[in-house]
């Protein structure tokens, strides 16, 4: 049996035509002369109404008519009689694929905590919340895509299984076929991993970023979006230990082109959100009004979700150095008053309380902080005259702190495997990294984009583990 889905019967002119539509209910109301339905098949946030007349259904049909339960109505699309939505159908028919006993079914109408809704991930994407979350990170990938698409960059697929620890943060994923129980050791008691499946120590790669580069000095640009993994023990708001990330890495691209390239991207993937997304971003920036409510005033956000989307694409991000930021954060009053747990110096690899700061209440604008100590950053940035600064560059958003981490990189040979040594990275475990220098070196640069961060930010959620599927983090692994 075909059947239109709702969001294309809301949108086109099939009134007086009969119709089927087939999804899940939402509430069933009753009153003396009616049944009134309301069904959602995920195809949009808008529900339709269905409506049989008193007697019109047999009595054991709609007892299964409850929330939760899959049906099929058919009937004739009429204009409605109610205030609240244009069209309605006129049952004619209804078939009920799936009941789902009230008694035992967790989703009701009614306003669930996200917490709940953690713990039933399996059911919560016929939530509205999670159903327009998810449309839209729909809408952010394939905004992603088109983006790289229309501006002439390859997406390259970067291997998931990898032998090298890209970022140098030793957070990584084990993968393994030995027994866990009796691993093959060698002479010195240590685990033999030349016996193991590959013939090697791996682990699940934590950044696409070495085998992008080599991808760049060959098709010129090209970006990677995957699974990402960090077994970083940090049970926060904003870390996951499944996530996805979009590295796009560009020859001949200095720093300045990465910058100008990351901002002109985040802007473009939420403006396709704004266009596309329009019902799903005004549920939950409604949503969020209403939790807003609940706070104290001084603790309510001045923009509103949709506001604070215009803003980001209407403003130029500021740009400044790590130098100067920890001037404004030395000097600001939450240090003099000692007011941030944790201190600044020259030198310190800022925490989130210091890059929220600097965009919520510093410059309140998305921030580009760049040339970091070297100290703090990864083995690949490009070094700066100085000696002390990296070519690196990190994208603050408001709520959110780091939303992307990049860099210009070191195309100098000798620079590198210098580099590699002080921080104890055998160059020869990087050969095939290194021979980009050796063979037909070039300036380049890219960046990382949390994917999760970024939907984080677009659609207002508090948690990231709300916006993705099924959230992977420490002891989550359920669904
Ligand atoms: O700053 P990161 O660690 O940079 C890299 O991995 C580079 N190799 C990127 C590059 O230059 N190609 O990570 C990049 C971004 C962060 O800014 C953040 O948005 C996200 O990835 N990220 C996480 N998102 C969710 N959960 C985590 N545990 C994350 N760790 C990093
Ligand atoms: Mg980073």
């Amino acid at each position: 049996m075909s059947y239109l889905p709702i969001q294309q019967l809301l949108k086109t002119t099939h009134v007086g035509t009969t119709v089927t539509i087939k999804g899940w209910v939402r509430t069933k109301r009753e009153s003396k002369n009616a049944v009134f339905i309301a069904l959602n098949d995920g195809s949009t946030i808008n529900n339709i109404q269905a409506v049989a007349e008193a007697g019109q259904l047999p009595e054991e049909t709609l007892k299964l008519i409850t929330t939760g339960a899959c049906l099929a109505v058919t009937g004739q699309l009429v204009e409605s009689q109610g205030a609240g939505q244009a069209v309605e159908v006129k049952i004619t028919d209804v078939l009920v694929y799936g009941s789902a006993d009230p008694d035992k079914y967790p989703l009701q109408p009614k306003r669930h905590s996200l917490e709940f809704l953690r713990e039933i991930a399996h059911l919560r994407p016929r939530t509205n919340t999670f159903s327009a979350i998810l449309r839209i990170r729909h809408a952010l990938a394939f905004a992603v895509h088109k983006y790289f698409n229309d501006n002439g960059f390859f997406y390259l697929n970067t291997p998931i299984i990898t032998a090298s620890d890209a970022e140098g943060a030793g957070e990584m994923f084990r993968v393994t076929t030995l027994d866990a129980t009796k691993p093959p050791l060698t002479e010195d008691g240590k685990v033999d991993y030349s016996q193991d499946f590959f013939g090697r120590e791996t682990n699940l790669t934590v950044s696409g970023q070495l085998e992008g580069e080599l991808g760049a000095m060959a098709l010129g640009k090209i970006y990677t979006f995957g699974p990402t993994f960090r077994a970083e023990n940090s049970n926060t708001t904003r870390h996951l230990a499944e996530f996805w990330m979009i590295e796009p890495e560009m020859a001949f691209y200095e720093l300045e082109d990465n910058m100008n390239l990351a901002e002109d991207f985040v802007k473009t993937v939420i403006r396709y959100a704004l266009q596309h997304c329009a019902d799903d971003l005004a549920f939950l920036d409604n949503r969020l009004k209403e939790e807003e409510k609940t706070k104290k005033k001084e603790e309510q956000s001045e923009l509103g979700l949709l506001e604070k989307l215009q803003f980001v694409i209407s403003n130029e991000f500021v740009r400044l150095t790590y130098t100067e930021a920890i001037d404004i954060l030395v000097n600001s009053k939450p240090a003099k008053k000692g007011q941030f747990q944790y201190e600044v110096s020259w030198g310190v690899d800022l925490q989130s309380e210091h890059e929220r700061y600097l965009v919520e209440k510093h410059f309140k604008k998305p921030v580009i902080l760049t040339n970091y100590p070297r100290e703090i950053k990864a083995f690949y940035m490009k070094q700066d005259a100085d000696g002390k600064t990296v070519r690196a560059m990190d994208v603050l958003f408001p709520g959110i702190g780091e939303i992307i981490g990049g860099s210009q990189r070191e195309d100098n040979l000798e620079k590198l495997e210098a580099r590699m040594h002080e921080v104890g990275i055998e160059p020869e475990v990087l050969w095939w990294y290194l021979d980009t220098r050796r063979f037909g070196s070039a300036p380049h640069a890219g960046f990382g984009l949390g994917f999760e961060r970024l939907v984080l930010f677009v659609t207002g959620m508090g948690n990231i583990r709300d916006v993705i599927p099924f959230p992977r983090a420490p002891k989550t692994a359920e669904f």
